[in-house]
């Protein structure tokens, strides 16, 4: 459980502290598009899985606040060891994560000597280091095209993203049965009569979406895919189905569009506010920043081994976002 914060901060002006902490620190704040409006509006850089892992390997700051979840920051820290990566609370994981557990995983490589191992960042350090390539969801299409036909994979944890891969490419990939449980939680029915409210409205979804909902959606692809895809569509309004909070940087870059997330199945979308990225806060960002704790550690064994499929999805990814997107119009 997450620890309560036990200090009276309400005297604190926290932008004001959070900004002042990062020059001192020389501290770089990185956030994923489903944090909350707040924190976005502050990080020095919002991006996807893909770009903040390339933020995270490039960044000459002393200090990494990630603002996302667990297997983000761990992947921070095994791109850049020698920094100190904070993660203002630990508990935010993930369900793929979770889903699957490193000594599972390392039977089901077992149990198929002729396949790789193309796996989703969302998963542990150590499934990491079992795997031969990691993958997001803007570098999976140009990753997953540059492996010949007749190679054998196995595709963990998400097996929608898996599914969707498989569709598109024709191939057999066996999956790992884990499942977001944001994207798993946007409901058919709701959705088709959101479409028949706004009839003119394209629906942009996220490929951990099951394939209910990638049969009606006009795009496809990762949280960057589907910001580009709100910046370029023709009409003026849209329907997300992702995590609601990207939602806050459509409506900075297109104020005069309207961007209605994709409902759950009580009508309502905030129940696919991912509660693990919503775990994290201003006040907690800032103790994280003044204490800099929680930290990601990690065995070194472990980060040589987890840095191997990394590398080879920055080389095979590179110059993908956007161009190499999973999208399809
Ligand atoms: P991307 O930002 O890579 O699209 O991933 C979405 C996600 O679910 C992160 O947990
Ligand atoms: Fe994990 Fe889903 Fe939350 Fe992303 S949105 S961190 S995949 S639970």
């Amino acid at each position: 459980m997450t620890a309560p914060i036990r200090e009276n901060l309400s005297g604190l002006d926290l932008r004001a502290e959070i900004d002042r902490l990062r020059k001192e620190r020389n501290a770089v704040i990185l956030a994923h598009y489903y944090q909350k409006p707040e924190i976005q509006d502050l990080a020095d850089f919002v991006g996807d899985s893909l770009e903040l892992s390339r933020k995270a390997a490039d960044t000459d700051a002393d200090v990494i606040a990630f603002c996302g979840v667990k297997f983000m920051a761990e992947t921070a820290k095994i791109l850049s060891p020698e920094k100190i990566v904070v993660l203002p609370d630990m508990d935010a994981g993930c369900s793929l994560e979770d889903s699957c557990p490193p000594e599972q995983f390392k039977r089901f490589r077992a149990a198929h000597p002729d396949h790789i191992a193309l796996t989703y960042i969302n998963c542990s350090a150590a499934v990491k280091a079992l795997s031969d390539v990691i993958v997001t969801s803007s570098s999976a299409e140009t990753i997953i095209s540059q492996i010949p036909p007749e190679q054998k994979i196995i595709f963990g944890p998400d097996r929608h993203l898996g599914g969707y891969l498989n569709r598109k490419f024709g191939r057999e990939m066996l999956l790992w049965p884990g499942v977001c449980i944001v994207h798993e939680a946007f409901s058919e029915t709701e959705l088709l009569k959101l479409k028949t409210q706004h009839p003119d409205a394209p629906v942009a979804a996220h490929p951990e979406c099951p394939p209910h909902i990638i049969d009606h959606a006009d795009y496809v692809g990762s949280t960057s895919g589907i910001l580009q895809f709100a910046k370029s569509f023709p009409g003026d309004t849209l329907i997300v189905a992702t995590e609601p909070h990207i939602i806050h940087q459509m409506e900075l870059a297109l104020p005069e569009k309207t961007f209605i997330g994709a409902p759950g199945a009580d009508g309502n979308c905030n129940c696919n506010i991912c509660p693990y990225m919503a775990l994290n806060t201003m006040e907690k960002l800032y103790l994280a920043l003044r204490d800099l704790q929680p930290r990601i550690e990690m065995d070194e064994d472990l980060r040589v081994a987890a840095k191997k499929s990394l590398d080879r999805m920055l080389e095979m990814a590179s110059g993908t976002v956007g161009k190499g997107d999973l999208g399809r119009a």
